[in-house]
């Protein structure tokens, strides 16, 4: 299979944090070019690095060292304000935990997304249906999250991760907190969007997805490795 135009670059990233006992290297040089419409998933031991990895990936954090690119422009190079613009636009991120809030619509949690970039609410309301559509929850638009299985919880974050078209979707362990069948209907989410272009990175500890992917890495010890 081909794929299109560099999403996410990274030669040689280290990320390493502050402890009492001196500084913790969790990324040890990571490199990676991820192309539009790839799917690429990985696997690793606990600790290996593989959140830390995802936060750079969403632009949530920065590299100790090494060169970051999104869409091929160097991450270091960004003012502020088009890093915001990436973030909110061009990256939508799916966590284990859903991250929704419960006593709101899926369709309110949906339009969360577009909070800070505005537009007219009859149009940000068609948007955010569509994407409620796109993961088959439209008829439980206006139902309370707190009612919705975990299943179906994950659809709705994953609706308004895609919500305003990303570039990438980046997912940690999305399928941690479900069991097999609400598994399967979430990695058809994922299919069924990155089938119709959107890239997508996803980190799972369940090897049993591994078909889903275009490509598997596995993260050893803050390395990527083939
Ligand atoms: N902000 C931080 N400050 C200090 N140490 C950190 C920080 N974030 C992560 N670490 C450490 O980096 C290592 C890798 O963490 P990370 O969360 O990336 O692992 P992971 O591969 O996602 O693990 P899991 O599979 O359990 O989710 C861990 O030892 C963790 O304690
Ligand atoms: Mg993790």
């Amino acid at each position: 299979m081909t794929h299109g135009a560099a999403v996410l670059g990274m030669a040689d990233v280290r990320k390493s944090f502050p402890s009492p006992a001196g500084r913790v290297e969790v990324l040890r040089g990571v490199d990676l070019e991820i192309r539009r419409g790839e799917f690429v998933m990985v696997t690793g031991p606990s600790g290996s690095g593989k959140t830390t990895l995802l936060n750079l990936a969403a632009l949530l954090d920065f590299p100790t060292s090494g060169r970051l690119t999104f869409q091929g422009r160097e991450l270091a190079g960004l003012a502020e304000d088009s890093l915001c613009d990436l973030r909110k636009r061009a990256i939508g991120v799916v966590f284990q935990r859903f991250c929704l809030l419960p006593r709101r619509t899926a369709l309110e949690n949906v339009l969360f997304r577009f909070r800070y970039v505005g537009g007219a609410e009859a149009e940000t309301r068609r948007a955010a249906l569509a994407a409620l559509d796109t993961v088959g929850l439209a008829a439980l638009a206006d139902r309370p999250v707190r009612v919705l299985s975990a299943g179906e919880m994950q659809r709705v974050a994953i609706a308004r991760a895609v919500a305003l078209r990303p570039e990438l979707l980046v997912a940690d362990e999305p399928t941690g907190n479900l069991d097999a069948a609400s598994t399967a209907a979430v990695m058809d989410c994922f299919r069924r969007l990155n089938v119709e272009g959107l890239t997508v990175l996803l980190v799972t500890h369940n090897e049993g997805l591994l078909r889903y992917a275009t490509r598997h890495l596995v993260c050893v010890e803050g390395t990527l490795n083939p």
